[in-house]
């Protein structure tokens, strides 16, 4: 071990049943190879528990590194994440970075566009400056359904280019270097045909709402204007 520590807050409501658990799960295996001690929490269940989020703020206030890995919603930030990172930065405010922290993201969104992510990505480079963490990149990535629960090791060629990203953004990242851009590339690259994905959706979309008895539904517009 190298004395540095790197925690890692996932930030979806799926918890560790989450693609971002998959994705930030398999760089904490790599960072850990390369000699950080690794720390992993869930941010939902710290929401409403006093202990928890205690907890959670005193983690971040020891790493060295901090690792988000949250979905899109809405094409932003999770809510629970933006008040667990409003909470970060009100208790870092007028604090000297003594050992200077320094911050890496992981955001998956589900349309097959890893554009989409752009905002969020805006939003914790935005965080990283005025909480007083070092921001080394954003790690996007669309199709992001097609990971699910599933560890990233166990996901077979369909996550080639990402799986990749993540081996070559391990070193930068536990150097404390910023991710180059060719890697955040990589890690953008789509996982399969967008016609492919796209059906794949529709036909979950479906299933899904025959399941709940609403397929007959599903091309209602309740909101359109007449
Ligand atoms: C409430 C909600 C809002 C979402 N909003 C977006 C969105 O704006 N853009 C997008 O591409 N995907 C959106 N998604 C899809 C998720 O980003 C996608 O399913 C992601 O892979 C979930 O990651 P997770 O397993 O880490 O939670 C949304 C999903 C939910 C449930």
């Amino acid at each position: 071990m190298n004395g540095r520590k790197v925690l890692l807050l996932v930030g979806s409501p799926r918890g560790s049943a989450s693609s971002s658990h998959a994705l930030g799960d398999h760089l904490l295996s790599l960072l850990e190879g390369h000699g950080m001690a690794t720390k992993k929490l869930l941010v939902y269940p710290a929401l409403g528990d006093d202990k928890r989020m205690t907890e959670l703020l005193a983690a971040v206030d020891a790493c060295s590194l901090l690792v988000l890995a949250f979905p899109l919603y809405v094409d932003q930030l999770p809510a629970p994440l933006i008040d667990t990172l409003q909470r970060i930065a009100d208790r870092r405010q007028g604090r000297q970075g003594e050992m200077r922290q320094a911050l890496a993201a992981i955001v998956n969104c589900g349309f097959p566009e890893t554009l989409h992510c752009r905002p969020a990505a805006g939003i914790v480079r935005l965080f990283a400056a005025q909480a007083g963490f070092r921001f080394l990149g954003c790690l996007a990535l669309g199709m992001g359904g097609a990971i699910g629960k599933r560890p990233l090791a166990e996901a077979g060629g369909v996550v080639r280019h990402q799986a990749r990203a993540l081996k070559e953004a391990a070193p930068f990242i536990a150097e404390g270097r910023e991710i180059p851009l060719a890697v955040i590339e990589l890690m953008a690259r789509p996982m399969m045909p967008r016609w492919f994905y796209t059906g794949m959706a529709h036909w979950g979309w479906k299933r899904a709402a025959r399941k709940h008895g609403v397929r007959s539904r599903l091309g209602e517009r309740p909101f359109a204007e007449v």
